[in-house]
Formats: C-alpha cells, sequence, structure tokens
C-alpha cells in the first residue's frame, strides 16, 4: 500500500473510530427509524446521536371493547385509531426539520408558548391521549389506596368529595378539554380543566403541576354512546379508572 493510500483511508473513517451512518428500525416498526451515526471501535458500543421520530405511538394497553360497558367499542377504535392517530401524524409533521424532533415531549411543553399553535395542538393530543388510555383498565374503578388514598382525602376531605369535584371540572369545562387531578410543586393535590389539548405541564397552563390522572371530555370521547349526556359518560368514567397506575405517577411524583 503506497502512503498516499494510507493517508486517504486514515481520513475516511478517521483516527479514533469508523464514522458509520445508516438507518436500523426499532422492534420492526418502520415508523421509528433511529438514526445510528457513530460506531466507537474502542468501546464497541452503539450510540444513537439522533433520532429521527423518538415518539412513539404506542399500541392501546387494552382491547377496543375492553372497557364495556362504560366506554364503548366503537367510540374507542375511532378514538384511538383515527382521533389519536391524527394528532400523533400532525404532530410529527409540524416538528418535521426544527429542533422539537430530538426535544424531550415534557421540554417541549414546558416552552410551549414559543411553538407554532399545530405543535402546540398535536403535541397535547398526543401526549393527552396517551395519558387517558394509561388511566384506564378493563375491571377499574373502585378506591385508591395506599399513600394516593391518603393525599385525597387530606385534601379534598373525602374520596366522595374528590369524585364531586372532578366530576364538576369535567362537566364545566366549556367546549371540548380535559379534567386532570395533578401534583403541584409543593406537593399538594389539585383538580384542573384545561382546554383543547392543553395540558397542566405546558408553560401556557393556568396553574402547572404533574398529571396524576385525566379524562377527555371531548365530545368524540363519548359522544357515539351517550350524545349529548356528557355527565352519564362522566359518571361511567369512574367505572374504568385504573387507580393502580394513578397511584404510581403519584409515589414517582412524590420522590
Ligand atoms: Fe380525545
Amino acid at each position: 500500500m503506497t502512503k498516499l493510500k494510507l493517508f486517504v483511508l486514515l481520513i475516511f473513517f478517521g483516527f479514533s473510530g469508523i464514522q458509520c451512518n445508516f438507518i436500523m428500525t426499532v422492534n420492526g416498526n418502520p415508523n421509528a427509524k433511529l438514526k445510528i451515526t457513530q460506531i466507537n471501535n474502542q468501546s464497541n458500543k452503539l450510540t444513537a446521536m439522533n433520532t429521527t421520530n423518538k415518539f412513539e405511538f404506542k399500541p392501546l394497553p387494552y382491547s377496543y371493547d375492553a372497557l364495556e360497558p362504560s366506554i364503548d367499542k366503537l367510540t374507542l377504535e375511532v378514538h384511538y385509531s383515527k382521533h389519536h392517530k391524527a394528532y400523533y401524524d400532525n404532530f410529527i409533521n409540524a416538528i418535521k426539520g426544527t429542533e422539537a424532533e430530538s426535544m424531550d415531549i415534557k421540554d417541549i411543553f414546558r416552552n410551549i408558548s414559543k411553538f407554532p399553535m399545530a405543535v402546540r395542538n398535536n403535541s397535547g393530543g398526543y401526549f393527552n391521549h396517551t395519558f387517558y388510555w394509561e388511566s384506564m383498565k378493563a375491571k377499574g374503578g373502585g378506591l385508591p389506596t395506599g399513600k394516593l388514598s391518603a393525599a385525597i382525602t387530606k385534601t379534598f376531605g373525602s374520596f366522595e368529595e374528590f369524585k364531586k369535584q372532578f366530576s364538576e371540572a369535567g362537566k364545566t369545562r366549556f367546549g371540548s378539554g380535559w379534567a386532570w387531578l395533578c401534583l403541584d410543586d409543593k406537593g399538594i393535590l389539585f383538580i384542573c380543566s384545561t382546554l383543547n389539548q392543553d395540558n397542566p405541564l405546558m408553560d401556557i397552563a393556568e396553574k402547572k403541576g404533574v398529571p396524576l390522572l385525566t379524562m377527555d371530555v371531548w365530545e368524540h370521547a363519548y359522544y357515539l354512546k351517550y350524545q349529548n349526556k356528557r355527565p352519564d359518560y362522566i359518571d361511567a368514567f369512574w367505572n374504568v379508572i385504573n387507580w393502580e397506575e394513578v397511584a404510581k405517577r403519584y409515589e414517582k411524583a412524590i420522590k
């Protein structure tokens, strides 16, 4: 090998490691592509330097009929596969080629006032629905237990009073939006509601906090079964709450 060829090869590969560029799929999902830009020869580890799509459209954690009769199969199917999917697709399109592509969703929310409305609406629609699906389960309902139960009683006086206030937040949300149970920065529970696809993690929220439980009160969440009777849907929602998941979120938030 001539000295010239050796020099060219050293320039090509670099002195510290072989630089590679290739695309791999994650979990067989062609939409979730990691752009691997470097292989470090010394540690022999792949380092993901950038993601072309870090935001995952998670599978629904149960079947479409799992929440029957409180939430009917058709509503859940349309809600997840059409509405939620559209928010996700529109969110991905809205951030394409921007710095938001590599940001954590919560960092986007912390700075949401600096983004266009398309990002605000669709990032919220993407996140809020995932959070809502995971707030429910088949054969849910009942009562919260442990530290969460004690905190609810301490803050609201009783579970019944909490239920009344949370339901009221959903019933009185004018137009479309969400009801939330959150933890504030002093470690105190509070109930709020947000308009459209806003949420309490956003910098534009009236009161910011860590979400623990949410209820979608957009008409698309209940209209096929309950038509204009939003209070009936809200009453039924209490039968499908996943209190174990809410308690886990609470335990994590107070640490
Ligand atoms: Fe929804």
